[in-house]
């Protein structure tokens, strides 16, 4: 037996679903340990797309348990609709899916309030996918939020909602010139949702360590990337979750020492939703003809996704901080048929009020740590290598071989400045359009 985590390398989006997807076949159980309903995970199953929001992936594979964890935030009505949208394309969603009593739940007024708190910060919005995500943990953290399990205990989830909304009223009618919420509205709407969800709740903690100690093979699914995590992102443009390896264990209450395998999902470029630095986007054809190529915009909201370079300084803080034992490069194929491409290798800073705290007081420093505030990074200028493109299609390529000789230069760079292996390759969409170079669990296994 073997459990690994996959999670993203960047900003998300980075195709986890379809890795995810792809391990599930060897895997018993897949386990998502954070974020919410703005995660949108694309799988293709024989030429159907599937977009998953809070559901694991491995929902897809017969005969596999899917958990929700307790470090993810759940929307009940977003839940019961992904439910219920993939009964109606004949998935089966029954005794296979787990959702921790722990996991908070977002209430209409967090997804109310994320609206309000993004107008109120104006030029300074973060870009959030507006579904309340960051007011529920909030709430978590304040110890005000609700739990699955808490929704299964009426009279307590009446009298706490009650005494939440005293808060909250006062918050909508006083700054943001709000009409009062209805406590029973809401009650009423909650109970319904208790009584569709309820039999999906259980305790996790439990069952998933029963699993690991019977041996079974599991997948802990990231939901973002982890240049989006609340501690390790670009504070404040990042989401309100633990999205890198370490969220596994509090967001699933699993030991690290149960986990055998890390492995990173990079996109061969980069994306990034919503405002914040990004110091290697291409503001220019190049950048919009990635988009159009790569189809980058979100599949939770639509947004059209800014796109760029690689940057090894982020893709080295991202290294760091999960030590991935292995790298799922995705969207190989979009950069196909470009004359040269870009790999920025490090920041170039001049600051005179010497911010970045270097011994080169006021004079251009050269920055290879990810610097710590988004105000260094934004004035950040990026330094690139430049490597040979090439023409030949990579798209649908399932051996190494069949790579052309600069795509695979192009992997060998990344691949050794990053000190770590590239996996798998993914070179379109469909799932069988990969070159598997490791197969992650076998790998973890061998090497226990
Ligand atoms: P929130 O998670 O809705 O609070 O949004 C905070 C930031 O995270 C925004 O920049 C979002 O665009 C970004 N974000 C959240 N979820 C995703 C995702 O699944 N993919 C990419 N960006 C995301």
């Amino acid at each position: 037996m073997s459990n690994i985590v996959v999670l993203g390398v960047q900003w998300g989006d980075e195709g986890k679903g379809k890795i995810v997807d792809l391990l599930t076949e060897d895997a018993d159980v897949v386990a998502r340990y954070q974020g919410g309903h703005n995660a949108g995970h694309t799988v293709m199953v024989r030429n159907k797309q599937f977009i998953l929001h809070l559901i694991p992936s491995g929902i897809l594979h017969k005969g596999k348990k899917c958990i929700i964890g307790n470090g993810v935030v759940i929307h009940p009505r977003a839940l019961i609709d992904e439910i219920e949208g993939l009964k109606k394309r004949r998935v089966t969603v029954g005794r296979n899916l787990f959702i921790s009593g722990r996991a908070h739940v977002i209430m209409p007024y967090h997804t109310l309030l994320d609206g309000k708190h993004e107008e109120a910060r104006g030029s300074q919005k973060i870009g959030t996918t507006g579904r309340g995500i960051g007011p529920a943990y909030v709430d978590k953290m304040s110890r005000t939020g609700f739990r699955m399990i808490d929704l299964l205990d009426s009279s307590s989830f009446k009298a706490k909602l009650k005494a939440n909304l005293e808060d909250i009223n006062f918050l909508l009618e006083k700054k943001y010139r709000q009409k009062k919420i209805s406590a029973n509205r809401i009650y009423n709407q909650y109970m319904k949702f208790a009584d569709y969800l309820g039999p999906f709740v259980t305790d996790t903690v439990v069952l998933t360590n029963d699993l690991i100690d019977k041996g079974r093979n599991v997948l802990f699914e990231g939901a973002q990337g982890t240049l989006l995590d609340i501690d390790h992102g670009t504070y404040p443009f990042v989401t309100s979750s633990s999205a890198s390896a370490g969220g596994v264990c509090t967001g699933l209450g699993v030991s690290p020492a149960k986990v055998d395998g890390i492995i990173g999902v990079m996109k061969a470029y980069t994306t990034r939703v919503g405002e914040g630095p990004f110091p290697t986007e291409l503001q220019n054809s190049l950048g919009e003809e990635l988009r159009a190529r790569g189809g980058e915009y979100g599949a939770t909201t639509g947004r059209a996704r800014r796109c760029g370079w690689l940057d090894l300084v982020s893709l080295k803080h991202a290294i760091r901080i999960n030590g991935f034992t292995g790298i799922a490069l995705t969207k190989l194929d979009v950069l196909d048929g470009l004359d040269k491409l870009k790999v920025c290798t490090s920041y170039t800073y001049k600051d005179p009020a010497n911010s970045c705290g270097c011994s080169k007081k006021g004079k251009p420093c050269k920055v290879t740590d990810m610097p710590q505030t988004v105000k260094v990074l934004d004035e950040c200028e990026p330094v690139y290598k430049e490597l040979d493109g090439w023409h030949k299609s990579t798209k649908g390529a399932t051996k190494m071989k069949d790579l052309p000789k600069q795509a695979r230069a192009y992997m060998d760079y990344i691949s050794e400045a990053l000190n770590v292996d590239i996996d798998l390759i993914s070179t379109g969409q469909k799932r069988d359009e990969i070159i598997f170079v490791n197969r992650p669990f076998k790998k973890a296994k061998k090497k226990k």
